[in-house]
């Protein structure tokens, strides 16, 4: 399973990149905005700090805006994959791209229709939004399963990219449906590393060590 960390904040990509947890990136237009830097520079910034793609979102809805957004995307590094949102247009610029080499990241997926058409058009990557599925009362992790079972059954090259994950639960269950990707927010992915039983047990061990030090001060490792 691939982690991609679903934040434009250059803080928390330099932390977790530095980690070596990070296998990619996701941004989007809400993403950028809650950050103090130009977006541009932001997203340039971006693409040359992580190794792995790092998906840049265009703006125009218009097929040839977004082509032409995306023609200039790839300028920032050899690793931008573009990110269309759901829509007669963007599956149209999808297909125009894939035809010219350019990968791209389907968003705003809330059906294994809209899915399948991705793939059909050619998406490196379809993302469907588990979270925002779960909000509407609609159970999102049913929606990957479908997906990832549709793509292995015709052998679909385009990877599931599971977005809009809310809580740890949401991994573990993207992991055993067998989905390709969960991009995570910063704080689900400090999530992931703690445990209230690892804090206890490294609090006893170092305790214990201690105690033994004090009766025998000359020990150590
Ligand atoms: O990047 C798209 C997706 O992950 C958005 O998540 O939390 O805005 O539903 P959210």
């Amino acid at each position: 399973m691939k982690i991609f960390l679903d934040s434009a904040n250059l803080h928390s990509i330099k932390k977790y990149n530095d980690m070596g947890l990070i296998d990619g990136i996701t941004t989007n237009p809400t993403l950028l905005s809650k950050e103090k830097e130009d977006p541009a520079a932001l997203m340039r910034e971006i693409v040359r700090i992580v190794k792995g793609p790092v998906s840049l979102e265009v703006v125009g809805t218009k097929t040839e805006e977004m082509v032409e957004e995306a023609h200039r995307l790839m300028k920032y590094g050899q690793n931008v994959v573009v990110k269309i949102p759901m829509m007669p247009d963007g599956l149209r610029a999808i297909r125009q791209l894939t035809q010219e080499g350019i990968p791209t990241n389907m968003t705003l997926v809330f059906s294994a229709n809209q899915a399948i058409l991705a793939a059909k058009a050619g998406a490196a990557y379809v993302s469907p939004f588990i979270g925002r599925l779960d909000d509407g009362g609609q159970d999102g992790t049913d929606l990957i399963k479908e997906i990832v079972q549709i793509f292995r059954n015709y052998h679909f090259n385009t990877e599931v990219l599971v977005a809009s994950v809310r809580h740890p639960l949401h991994i573990i269950e993207a992991g055993k449906i067998g989905a390709d990707i969960v991009t995570l927010p910063p704080d689900i992915l400090a999530r992931m590393i703690i445990h209230p039983l690892t804090d206890k047990g490294l609090a006893a061990f170092l305790e214990d060590w201690e105690k033994l030090k004090k009766e025998n001060p000359n020990v150590g490792i």
